[in-house]
Parts: C-alpha cells; structure tokens; sequence
C-alpha cells in the first residue's frame, strides 16, 4: 500500500524537518534525559533479544539504539534528520545510523525481527504511513513498538505550556497543518491504527515517566527551543505575552518543587504488536 500525501503533509513534514535540524543542538539536555526512560520498556515489549535485528525509527541522539545494541541485537538507527543523525554517531560510533524518513523507510520487505519509535509518531505528518512501513519491514512474527506522550491533562509539563499559551497569548500562529499532536494519547486509536496496519496481539498501557530538571525555568528553556511545535508556537508570540506565558509556567510548576530542583510527571503511552 502507498500513501499519497495528504493536502498539507509536505508542508507539515518540511517544517518538522527544519525544526529537528534546529532542535537536535538543544534536544539531549532538555527532553533528552526524559525520553531515555522509556528505552527499556518499549525494548521489553518487542522482545529485544541478542542476535535480534531492530529498526529504530526515529532514532533521534540514539537512545534505544544504543540499549538495544548493549542488550547484544543488531541495530540500525533512522533520523531524518541529518543534525540528530550526526548527534547520534558521535555518541554511539560503534552503531549504524542512517539519515531516512519514517514514512517511506528505505529497507526491503521482512527485514527486521523488531521496529521502535520512541516518541516519533506525533512528529510525522503521515503517522500511519509510518506504522504500515513498520509493518512492511518487518518479518512474520516480528515485534513493532511506540511511545507517545500522554494526554496534556496528565503530561504536565506539556499542560502547562499549552494552558498559559492559551491564557496569555495566541495559539494560532499560523504554523502549518499537523495531525493532532495527541492523538494516539487515545488507547483506542493506537489499536485502531496498529490493527488497520495488520498487527495484532496489540498492547497498550501507561508508564509513569517523571521529568527532573534544575528549576522551572529550565522546562520553560526546554519547551522554547527543544521541540518542534510547541517551540515553534511560543516563538511566534510577542515579547510581551512571551514574558506572561513564562510567568505563567513558573508559578504553576512551583507545586512540583523537589529537592533542588523539579519533577514533573510526563506519563507515556506505550503501544505494541505483532505482525503475524
Ligand atoms: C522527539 S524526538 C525522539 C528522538 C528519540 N527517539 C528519543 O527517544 O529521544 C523525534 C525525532 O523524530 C525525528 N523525525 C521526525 N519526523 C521524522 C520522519 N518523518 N522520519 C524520520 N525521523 C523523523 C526527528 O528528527 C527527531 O529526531
């Protein structure tokens, strides 16, 4: 099956390129230390065993490749972005990354015993492009497993951000069309897209992932200039409402003071299946 880009998929996917090739300077230091934590459990749910061969996806500065690799499977990483890519090689020199795109992986069919993505599915403009590749690349009782974030409700840091966004500034702001950025938050909607993809034996459940960081103001630093979206919103507010949404921030992060510094529950969706 292929996918055509749907009406502003291009659009979306070049802006997310642009800001990974801007973000992946900042990236180990801010959300860096909070994504490594789903590593172990998103490669217990694929079985990742040695000799195994896995595909990770989204690779990022190498996190899961690199346990993977530790766990004695043989393992390819994929970014497509090139400063992530380059960010990975120099942290693990001894594992294979590979600059590509998650919606069209450039693997043949039945390749992989396992395929992961850690937080890589909200980014993509075509999500279930990306899970039917997964499934393609696979072979016949092969492993695929994601991680996205949880609800804002829930993911406190990202409810934060996104309540005072709305309260002292503008959420519009004219970034290019997206898929929702929560969508597969939704339990169902994870089955839902695995099973349409052919997986089964699906999977999903909750980790209860929690953010340390120095100071409030760090996770502000981190939001404005670590990720995609939401970096790319806050950048576009005036000075003025800049400042307010950063008061903002700060004082209701004050609640999650702890020793010297902060922690913020970022609960984690963790998704899995198997191609038969
Ligand atoms: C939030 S980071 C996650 C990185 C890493 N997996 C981790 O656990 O920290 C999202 C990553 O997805 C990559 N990415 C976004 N869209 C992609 C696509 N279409 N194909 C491949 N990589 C993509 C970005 O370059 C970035 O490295």
């Amino acid at each position: 099956m292929t996918f055509e880009p749907e009406n502003d998929a291009t659009a979306f996917h070049d802006f997310e390129h642009a800001g990974w090739q801007r973000a992946a300077a900042h990236y180990v230091s801010t959300f860096g230390t909070l994504t490594a934590q789903a590593t172990e459990p998103l490669l217990d749910v694929v079985t990742i065993a040695p000799g195994a061969r896995l595909l990770d996806v989204a690779s990022g500065p190498g996190y899961v490749a690199a346990a993977a690799a530790a766990r004695g499977a043989t393992v390819i990483g994929l970014d497509f972005s090139r400063s992530m890519v380059d960010e990975a090689r120099r942290r693990y020199p001894t594992i294979t990354f590979e600059e590509g795109d998650a919606e069209a992986l450039p693997f043949e069919d039945d390749r992989f015993d396992a395929v992961v993505m850690n937080f890589g599915l909200l980014h993509l403009a075509q999500p279930d492009a990306a899970i039917h590749e997964a499934f393609r690349v696979l072979v016949p009782g092969g492993r695929y497993g994601f991680t996205v974030w949880a609800r804002p409700e829930e993911a406190v840091g990202f409810g934060v951000v996104l309540r005072s966004m709305e309260a002292h500034g503008r959420t519009k702001v004219g970034l290019p069309d997206g898929p929702p950025f929560f969508r597969f938050s939704d339990a169902d909607e994870c089955r839902s897209a695995l099973s349409r993809a052919g997986f089964t034996g699906l999977a999903v459940r909750k980790l209860p992932l929690l953010w340390r960081l120095p100071s409030a103001a760090a996770l502000f630093e981190a939001a404005l200039h670590g990720g995609v979206r939401t970096s790319a919103a806050l950048q576009a507010q005036t000075p003025d409402a800049l400042a307010a949404i950063r008061r903002a921030v700060l004082d209701e992060l004050q609640q999650y003071a702890q020793g010297d510094g902060i922690a913020v529950p970022m609960p984690v969706v963790l998704a899995s299946g198997t191609k038969e």
